[in-house]
């Protein structure tokens, strides 16, 4: 290649390059190869239905926009499914399945996987106040604004409720007992037995 090509090349290249860089606005500069930065992405909570937006960076051969990113095969050609029945939730825990009425039987074989340790009274006592204080009170002994008006709040230290073990108590956080309601979709399996060394600590006060 002669000299004078060369320089001819390294100016159109750059003046390519420069005209590329140029964005504004809706136009985001020329792009080579927009496939590789535009690949189809399908966001589980918004949806773009209009099969035209995003034409103008079509590169693909369907005739679809870019931006297009529903999922005609699913219900409201959403992209977010509902996880199949049983799918089990990762994290440390394994779901929690001794059913409602089987209380004793949690009693006797739930040990809490949590020492109690500061931080792990720290947490509880800080979820309890969020969750529990407006029915058992700060103290666990006199009912909160809510446990006047609901009745049958016993106290942690009540001969019924003192001894009542760790497995005892997440058994109840998880699936309720007589009056008091589960609390198992508001917490999670760790903040139940965190919860429980907490409760421990006001039934021992
Ligand atoms: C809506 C009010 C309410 C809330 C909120 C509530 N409780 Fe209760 N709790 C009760 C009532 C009422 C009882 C008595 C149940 C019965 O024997 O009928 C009870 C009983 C208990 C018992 C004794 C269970 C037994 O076997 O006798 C424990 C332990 C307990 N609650 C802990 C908690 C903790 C910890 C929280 C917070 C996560 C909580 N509760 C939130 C109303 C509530």
């Amino acid at each position: 290649m002669n000299l004078q090509r060369l320089y001819t090349v390294v100016v159109l290249g750059g003046v390519a390059a420069l005209v590329g860089c140029k964005a504004d606005g809706d136009f985001q500069g020329l792009e080579y190869a927009p496939n590789m930065y535009h690949s189809v992405a399908y966001e589980p909570l918004k949806q773009i239905k209009d099969k035209d937006a995003g034409k103008w960076v079509n590169s693909s051969e369907d005739d679809i926009g870019e931006y297009y990113s529903s999922n005609p095969n699913n219900p409201y050609e959403m992209n977010m499914r509902e996880p199949v029945p049983n799918t089990v939730r990762r994290g440390k825990f394994l779901p929690y399945r001794i059913p409602k009425d089987s209380v004793a039987l949690a009693a006797r074989t739930l040990v809490n996987p949590l020492d109690s340790t500061a931080e792990v009274i720290a947490e509880g006592k800080r979820l309890y106040g969020i969750f529990c204080t407006h029915c058992h009170g700060d103290d666990g002994q006199t009912p909160g604004l809510v446990g006047e008006k609901y009745l049958g709040v016993p106290s942690y230290t009540s001969p019924a409720v003192k001894n009542l073990n760790q497995g005892h108590i997440f058994h109840v956080l998880s699936r309720g007992i007589r009056r008091m309601p589960s609390h198992a979709s508001q917490l999670s399996i760790e903040e139940r037995w965190q919860i429980a060394r907490y409760v421990q600590v006001l039934q021992n006060q």
